[in-house]
């Protein structure tokens, strides 16, 4: 197995219990939203993104104040060195994607969970249409927002989904050698 993939095994074995104010620990959210990307027949690289997207909130120091309100930045920076951007970029914008959502589809922001809409105002509200402009300019925009759209389902208490050893090898196959 890639070093790479043993570490990320170990970030979940080690903070993926954790619940974050959601009805599900890191570790099943993930494993949803990877099950739905997969449903949904995305790529294995976008179903990799929705695997990994809140590594951010994995990787933090615990006493990172100000963590949980740039893990989008931060997940994406760990995992540049390690994936190429048709992963690490739907990361980087799975937030701007829901700022986005909020500021362009009517009805989305009563569709956020509690959680989702608390963080929602540290990460600068619904966007600007200015800000609108340059998310929709992003080249991996269209990928973020399908990744949101799973982050938003992929919070329901009890779903009985693949376990993360099942993406080893697709997460192998992506790996930057
Ligand atoms: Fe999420």
């Amino acid at each position: 197995m890639s070093p790479v993939v043993s570490e990320i095994e170990a970030v979940f074995a080690a903070k993926g219990g954790e619940t974050y104010g959601e009805q599900v620990t890191q570790l099943e959210h993930a494993l949803q939203c990877a099950a739905l990307a997969a449903a949904d027949g995305a790529a294995p690289s976008l179903v990799a993104a929705a695997l990994l997207h809140d590594v951010g909130h994995l990787i933090e120091e615990p006493d990172d104040a100000f963590g949980q309100h740039r893990h989008d930045r931060g997940g994406a920076a760990w995992l540049s060195s390690r994936f190429g951007p048709e992963v690490t970029e739907p990361v980087r914008l799975h937030v701007a994607a829901k700022r986005w959502l909020c500021a362009v589809e009517p009805g989305y922001f009563d569709r956020l969970s509690p959680a989702s809409v608390h963080s929602l105002k540290h990460q600068g509200g619904p966007m600007s249409a200015p800000e609108a402009r340059a998310f929709e300019a992003e080249p991996f925009h269209d990928q973020a927002v399908r990744l949101r759209r799973w982050d938003e389902e992929g919070k329901r208490e009890g779903l009985h989904v693949r376990p993360l050893g099942d993406y080893r090898e697709l997460l192998e196959g992506l790996v930057l050698r």
